[in-house]
């Protein structure tokens, strides 16, 4: 008997239009610019809720009721503390390296120092994410300060998720409107269906590693200038480019050369990024209180004159256009601590601080 022909699936550069996977978390409508988690509009998230509620709705699939947001929040403050040896290991990682891998290596080494191996045991399971989303801000700070030869800040728990994370860097408050748009951020980037990083994990989750483990295959993915590393390259463009007046000329000649604009263009979304859209939002009460920076003007004339060039392909700006700006405005530095750093650190970070990963 002659074996039966085994069909061969067809290959698909890039694996587009290959569903790998649905997912109940999140919800994208790219053509009409929506994102859902759990049924909840990212917008009505990033204005009305908190990284915290929104980390519940996201792991638990439903929003919490008051006392268990006040128990989980608790419980986070509690997590953000690092053992002693851990900033004795950050210290010793080469301080013009970057902020991405310093914090992909801690992520591993946090695992070693809270073990979580066995994948089928519920409550380390809910440990390790307890840890890993309230202390991956402490670890971001913290080599942020060393790196520049300042001690780390311990976290305060008298703050919330995106005040404290902000103090651990500044060693101050941050101003209401700041720490909204910090909090938004960290809303906005929590979660994204199937993208690469999430995609990077799964695979990685899919062989029963641990929680640190699947954490760090994301950070790594994540750090790619074409996903979470592209806010570092707008800012980089955009110096570039130089006044608003030159906006035009230098997309023309951009898009002649069939250079990717940095901050435009997604896989999923065909029109601008709903999250892009929040975050401007959010990001004018923060020039509200302080001035409206140049950088932003030139990225609005840039968008406005993309609109009728990269416009009709469906190319438009993603959450990354806005983001860097935001960060940098917030006071996160976008450029070399050091004369001596040569990459430009910190911006990719924010995806990675959810847990969980961007697109
Ligand atoms: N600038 C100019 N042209 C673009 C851009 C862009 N940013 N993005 C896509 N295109 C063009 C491509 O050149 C290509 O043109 P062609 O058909 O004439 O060859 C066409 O659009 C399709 O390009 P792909 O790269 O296949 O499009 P895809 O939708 O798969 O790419 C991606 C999505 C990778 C995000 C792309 O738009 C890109 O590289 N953008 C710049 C980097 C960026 O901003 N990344 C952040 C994404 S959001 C995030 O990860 C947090």
């Amino acid at each position: 008997m002659e074996p039966p022909k085994l069909s061969t699936p067809e290959y698909s550069p890039g694996l587009a239009d290959v569903p790998a996977a649905e997912s109940a978390v999140s919800f994208i409508d790219g053509k009409r610019a929506r994102l859902e988690y759990r049924g909840i509009s990212t917008e009505t998230l990033a204005r009305e809720s908190s990284f915290e509620e929104t980390t519940w709705l996201l792991l638990k699939g439903e929003l919490p009721t008051q006392k268990e947001l006040a128990d989980f929040d608790e419980q986070l403050r509690q997590h953000r503390k690092l053992p002693y040896r851990m900033v004795e290991l950050l210290k010793s990682l080469p301080p013009d390296g970057h902020p991405m891998e310093a914090l992909q290596a801690s992520v591993a080494a946090l695992g070693m120092f809270f073990p979580s191996r066995n994948v089928t045991d519920s409550a380390s399971n809910w440990e390790a994410v307890l840890r890993l989303v309230a202390s991956l801000p402490t670890l971001v700070a913290a080599f942020h300060r060393l790196r520049k030869g300042e001690e780390a800040i311990n976290p305060r728990s008298d703050l919330d998720h995106a005040a404290n994370f902000y103090y651990m860097l500044f060693e101050r408050e941050p101003s209401p409107a700041i720490r909204k748009v910090l909090d938004a951020c960290l809303i906005l980037h929590a979660e994204h269906t199937m993208n690469a990083s999430t995609f990077a994990a799964r695979v990685t989750g899919s062989t029963l590693a641990s929680p640190y483990s699947v954490i760090c295959a994301a950070i790594g993915t994540l750090s790619g200038p074409l996903h979470g590393g592209a806010n570092e390259e707008v800012l980089e463009m955009l110096d570039k480019i130089g006044p608003a007046s030159n906006a035009r000329a230098w997309l023309e000649q951009a898009v002649a050369k069939k250079a990717k604009i940095m901050g435009f263009g997604h896989r999923v979304y065909k029109v601008k990024d709903p999250r892009a859209t929040v975050l401007q939002e959010l990001a004018e009460n923060v020039f509200a209180e302080t001035s409206r920076p140049a950088l932003y003007e030139l990225a609005v004339e840039l968008e406005r004159v993309a609109a009728g060039i990269l416009g009709p392909k469906g190319i438009y700006p993603n959450v990354d256009f806005y983001s860097g700006i935001v960060y940098q405005v917030a006071g996160h530095p976008a450029r070399p601590v050091h004369a001596d750093l040569r990459d430009r650190p910190r911006l990719r970070l924010a995806g990675a601080l959810a847990g969980a990963a961007p697109e």
